[in-house]
C-alpha cells in the first residue's frame, strides 16, 4: 500500500489512516514459555542461555507467581500484573533496593553509581543528574543526534546495497550520539574500542548472574571473569581518561561531562569526585547506547517484516521534513515514527526484566515476602500480558494512538521502568531513537529475507539471537 503526503497530513488531523489491514497480520518471534517452573537443573541449564526461557507461561496469564525452593534457600517473586507493580514498584519503592545480582553483574563496570546505588547514596547522585536530562536541556542535543544518523546513512550509501548486520550499524550509531552529547568526541578509533569492551562485557554477564543468584562469592571464577574483568578495566580507562584531558584543559563544555564537572548537589552543593564520575560516565556511556540500539535493531526489523509501515513512517518523514535534516521542531510531529518505536519497544523491551530486593516485609496479592525476596518485573512478559493486552504477540503500532494510549497504564507498559528509579535518560533516549529512525527511513530502504526469525535473548539488553541482518537500499 501507498501512502501519500496527504494521508499523513489527515493523521496529523487527529484521524489516523488504516495502515494496518493492508498486509498480513504481523507475529514477530517471541519465546516459547515452559508450562511450569524449572527445576533446579532445568533452570540451571536455560538461565544461562537465556533468562527468559525460565520464566513459565503461567507469568503471563497471572498477575504474580512465588516461588519458595530449598536451594538457593531464597523467595523469588514474579509481579506481571499492572496493579500489583503499581503497588511495589512504585507505592513501596521506598521498600526496594536494587537486586543484588544486578548489582553483582554492573558492580565492575559502573561501581555504585547512579544505576546500582541505594537509598541516599543513589538519591544525590540522582539530584546531581536530573538537571542534566529536563527535556529543554537535552533538546539542544538534537543536532548532534542527526549528524550521527547522517554519518551512519553515508557509511551505508558508499557501501551500496546488501546485507548487513543492523544490530552493529545501531551499536555504532547510539554510541556516535552518546560520545558526541556526552564526551564532545567524535573520534570513532575510541568508539570501536568501548563497543568491543561492552560487548566482552555484555555477552558474558548471563554467568555472572547465575552464579549471584546461587549466592556462589565473587571470588568464583566463571568462564566469563576475565573477560568481563578486562573489558570494564578498557572501559574505566578510558572514562578517565576524558575526564583527566577535560580537566586539563580547563573546558567547561557544554556536552554531559562538561556539565556533570561542575554540577553540584542542590541540596548539600556537594559536587562528584573523579570515582563517582567515572562510575557515572561509565554509567551513562552503557546504559544510554545499548538501550537505544537495541530499541532501533527490533524496530528496524519489525519494519523490514512490514513493509506498509515502512512506508507510513517513510511517508510521515517526507511530509514533516521535506527530505531535510531532522531538527528538535520537527520531533513531537513524528507521530507515527514515534508510535512504531513505542510497538517495537513493547513486543521488545530494550531492558526486558526489572529487578528489586526488598528491605521490609512486604504483603503482596495475598503472598508473603520475607526481608531479601528477590522480586522480578519482567517488562518482556508484562507488555506480552494475556489478560491486559490485545492479541499481545502481534505488531501493530495504532494501539499507541493517542486515545488508545490513554488507556495503558504506566505500570502496564514500562520500557523505561516506574516510579522513582525511572530511566533518568526517558526523554533523550526517545529523542534519539526518532531523529535516528526518521533519517534513516527517509534515505534507505531494510529488506527481510523471510527467513531470519531471532530469538530474543536476554543479556541485561534484549538481543537477537545471532544478530540482525536485513538487506539495505539506498532510495
Ligand atoms: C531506549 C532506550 C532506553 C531504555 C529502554 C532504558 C530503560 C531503562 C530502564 C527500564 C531503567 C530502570 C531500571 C530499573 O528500574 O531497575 C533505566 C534506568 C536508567 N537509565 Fe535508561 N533506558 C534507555 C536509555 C537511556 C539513556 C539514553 C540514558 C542516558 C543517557 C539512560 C540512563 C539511565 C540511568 C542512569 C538509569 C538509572 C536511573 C536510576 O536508577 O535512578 N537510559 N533505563
Amino acid at each position: 500500500m501507498q501512502i501519500r503526503e496527504q494521508d499523513v497530513e489527515t493523521e496529523m488531523n487527529g484521524k489516523p489512516f488504516a495502515v494496518a489491514g493492508s498486509e498480513p497480520p504481523l507475529y514477530p518471534p517471541g519465546i516459547t514459555p515452559p508450562d511450569e517452573p524449572l527445576s533446579l537443573l532445568a533452570f540451571l541449564m536455560e538461565f544461562p542461555k537465556n533468562p527468559l526461557r525460565a520464566l513459565p507461561r503461567k507469568l503471563y496469564e497471572k498477575d504474580i507467581l512465588v516461588l519458595r525452593p530449598k536451594f538457593p534457600k531464597i523467595t523469588y517473586c514474579w509481579i506481571t500484573g499492572p496493579q500489583l507493580i503499581e503497588e511495589v514498584l512504585i507505592k513501596q519503592a521506598q521498600s526496594l533496593n536494587k537486586s543484588p545480582v544486578e548489582k553483582r553483574v554492573f558492580a565492575k563496570s559502573v561501581g555504585d553509581s547512579v544505576l546500582t546505588a541505594d537509598m541516599d547514596h543513589w538519591r544525590w547522585q540522582r539530584r546531581v543528574m536530573a538537571p542534566l536530562f529536563r527535556h529543554q536541556q537535552i533538546l539542544e542535543y538534537v543536532p548532534q543526534m542527526s549528524e550521527a544518523a547522517a554519518r551512519q546513512v553515508a557509511i551505508w550509501q558508499k557501501a551500496g546495497a546488501g546485507v548487513r548486520d543492523i544490530e552493529d550499524d545501531m551499536t555504532e550509531a547510539t554510541l556516535a550520539v552518546i560520545m558526541a552529547t556526552m564526551l564532545g568526541s567524535r573520534d570513532m578509533e575510541i568508539g570501536h574500542r568501548i563497543m568491543s569492551a561492552t560487548e566482552r562485557y555484555l555477552s558474558k554477564s548471563s554467568w555472572e548472574a547465575t552464579f549471584a543468584i546461587l549466592k556462589l562469592p565473587e571470588w568464583v571464577p566463571h568462564p566469563g571473569s576475565w573477560r568481563m574483568n578486562s573489558s570494564s578495566h578498557e572501559l574505566r580507562k578510558i572514562m578517565a581518561g576524558f575526564i583527566a584531558e577535560r580537566r586539563q584543559s580547563g573546558g567547561k563544555d557544554d556536552d554531559l561531562m562538561g556539565r556533570l564537572l561542575v554540577a553540584r548537589d542542590p541540596e548539600t552543593g556537594e559536587p562528584m569526585d573523579d570515582e563517582v564520575l567515572i562510575n557515572n560516565l561509565s554509567t551513562l556511556l552503557l546504559a544510554g547506547h545499548e538501550t537505544t540500539a537495541k530499541a532501533l535493531t527490533w524496530t528496524l526489523y519489525l519494519l523490514a517484516r512490514s513493509p506498509a509501515w515502512q512506508d507510513a513512517v517513510r511517508a510521515e518523514v517526507a511530509a514533516i521534513t521535506g527530505g531535510e535534516t531532522v531538527t528538535a521542531e520537527h520531533i513531537d510531529q513524528l507521530a507515527i515514527t514515534t508510535r512504531v518505536i513505542k510497538e517495537a519497544m513493547r513486543l521488545y523491551p530494550p531492558v526486558p526484566v526489572i529487578a528489586r530486593v526488598n528491605t521490609q516485609f512486604l504483603q503482596v496479592g495475598g503472598e508473603n515476602l520475607p526481608v531479601g525476596s528477590n522480586i522480578v518485573f519482567p517488562a518482556f512478559v508484562i507488555h506480552r500480558h494475556r489478560k491486559y493486552w490485545d492479541d499481545p504477540d502481534r505488531f501493530d503500532p495504532d494501539r499507541f494512538l493517542p486515545e488508545k494510549e490513554k488507556a495503558i497504564s504506566r505500570t502496564q507498559y514500562l520500557p523505561f521502568g516506574a516510579g522513582p528509579r525511572v530511566c533518568i535518560g526517558q526523554s533523550f533516549a526517545m529523542m534519539e531513537a526518532v531523529v535516528l529512525l526518521a533519517t534513516f527511513i527517509g534515505a534507505m530502504r531494510f529488506e527481510w529475507d523471510g527467513k531470519h526469525s531471532p530469538e530474543p535473548i536476554s543479556r541485561v539488553t534484549l538481543r537477537p539471537e545471532g544478530g540482525m541482518p536485513l538487506r539495505i537500499e539506498p532510495l
